[in-house]
Formats: C-alpha cells, structure tokens, sequence
C-alpha cells in the first residue's frame, strides 16, 4: 500500500517541484516503487520530465473529469514512464484550472482524488502530489488523500509568512476530512554563509523541532540545470550536493514511515 505524499506550500518558487522530482527519485533509488503526479495546472513537474503540455495523451485533468462525467479512460496510458525505471509521473495541463473550478462544485468532491488513486495504491511504494502554489480545491483533495504534507520552507526572511494559513488548512482536513494527515516541515535553499539563512532555520528548529526534517537542503546550481535535461538531480548529477541531500530526505522519509507503520 502506497505511502501517499502532498508537496504543497501557496508560495511560488520555493521548490515544490523540485523537491516532489528529487525526492521521488531518490526513494526510488532507495528501491521503492513511485508515481509523481502534477496537481499543477503550470505543470512544471512533468515540463521537468519530458512531458509537454500539448503532447497527446490523457493528463490527470482527464482522470479527475470522470468524477463529473463518468466515461473511458486510457488507465495504463494515464501513468507515463520517466528517465528512470519504476520513476513514474502523471502529467496535467492549463485545463485543469478549469476542472477545478468545476469539481468543487460537486458535492464530496474532496474524496475525488483519494478514490481515483486507489486503483495505483498496491502498485506503488510511494505516491507524491506536486501542489499548486494556492489554497484551493485542488489542495482540499490533495491533502484528503495524502498521509502527510511535506511543506518546503525557503530559509529566508519572510519565508515563513503564510505558513499559518497553510497549517490552518492542515488542521480544517485533519478535522473535517483526513484526520489521520501528518505535517513536516522541509528547510530549503539553505545558504550556511548567509546570516539570515542561519537565523531562520534557527527560529524553524525552536518552533517545529518535532516536525522539521533533520535534513536541510542547500542552495544547489545543479537543480537548475538538470530541469532541461528532462532528469531528476540523482541521475544528472549522482555526486553534487543536493543528490546527497535528497538522498537523506528520502532516507529519513522512510525512517519516519516505518515508525509510523511499526507504531500502529
Ligand atoms: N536547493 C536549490 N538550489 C538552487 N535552486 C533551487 C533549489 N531548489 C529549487 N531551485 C530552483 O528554484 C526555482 C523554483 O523551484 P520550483 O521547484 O519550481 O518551485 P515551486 O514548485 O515551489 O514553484 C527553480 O528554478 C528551481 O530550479
Ligand atoms: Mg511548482
């Protein structure tokens, strides 16, 4: 059964993408079988993949259309190959604002995700969902089906602003919806020269401690760079820094998933 991950925060540019791409490549590294899915009408993620928007093929806004009108879809299509085997990603596309707008208006829709996903649950050891930078029905059902949000935080000044509203929508699912969903907090772009980088991630530790990932993820060129290459970091550039980092993201995801498992 699927470990099912949301990668969310409603700032741009703070490295959702990147992080669900590398974190999901390295825990297939690690062995495990992973499905990356874009809930991102920009669909960066699969961009960053080699998926383009006006490549045929079904896209996940055909997926969450039949939660309004039931009718075929290309299922095995749906789930497309990356550069890495057992690496897989379902795209989106522009028209996925649209649908969004059109699902939540149905009622129950937050569950809309959560039963669609269930068909790839046995197939896969973890399941990420790349969230759009907002706070709308697309996170509603994101955060519904997912056991935990990872939520990047830039370490710089005002990086935290918004953080409140995000973890109020954590607990309005956890009440209404999803009340099992665990929240950590990721420390990214962390630049050790920096003063207020330092200062920051000092302020993250004293206030998360318990929910801060131990691993920080530092400022790293490489990740720019790999995006037009179509591969995740791990395999562009096995040895740069923020391989080895990600590599401990997805080491520690896991510790924390075992324990949580062994616990129940
Ligand atoms: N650790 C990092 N070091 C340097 N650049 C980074 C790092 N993480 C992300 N980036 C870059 O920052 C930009 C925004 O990242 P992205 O993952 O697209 O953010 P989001 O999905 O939150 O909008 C991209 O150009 C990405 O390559
Ligand atoms: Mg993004």
């Amino acid at each position: 059964m699927a470990h099912v991950v949301a990668i969310s925060n409603q700032k741009g540019g703070v490295a959702k993408t990147t992080t669900c791409i590398s974190l999901g490549a390295c825990l297939t590294e690690r062995g495990h079988k992973t499905l990356l899915i874009d809930l991102d009408p920009q669909a960066n993620l699969s961009l960053s993949l080699g998926h383009f928007d006006d490549a045929p093929g079904e896209t996940i806004t055909d997926a969450l259309e039949t939660t309004l009108n039931p009718r075929k879809v290309d299922w095995d299509n749906l789930v497309r190959p990356t550069s890495m085997p057992h690496l897989d990603v379902i795209p989106s596309d522009a028209r996925l604002w649209s649908v969004e707008r059109l699902i939540s208006e149905k009622t129950g829709y937050e569950f809309g995700l959560s039963q669609l996903i269930g068909r790839w649950m046995d197939n896969y050891d973890y399941i990420l969902f790349d969230c759009s930078p907002s706070l709308g029905p697309l996170i509603v059902m994101a955060l519904t089906a997912s056991n935990r949000v990872i939520i990047p935080i830039q370490t710089e000044f005002l990086a935290a602003v918004g953080l409140v509203r995000l973890i109020e929508t954590v607990d309005a699912i956890r009440e209404h919806t999803n009340a099992n969903l665990e929240f950590n907090l990721l420390a990214v772009m962390y630049d050790q020269r920096n003063g207020i980088c330092r200062e920051v991630l000092n302020k993250l530790q004293e206030n998360f401690s318990a929910r801060l990932f131990s691993t920080v993820i530092g400022v790293d060129t490489r990740l720019k760079e790999c995006v037009a290459t179509g591969q995740p970091i791990n395999q562009y550039d096995p040895k740069t820094r923020a391989t080895q980092q990600y590599g401990m993201l997805a080491a520690e995801l896991d510790q924390m998933v075992i324990g949580e498992q062994e616990g129940k």
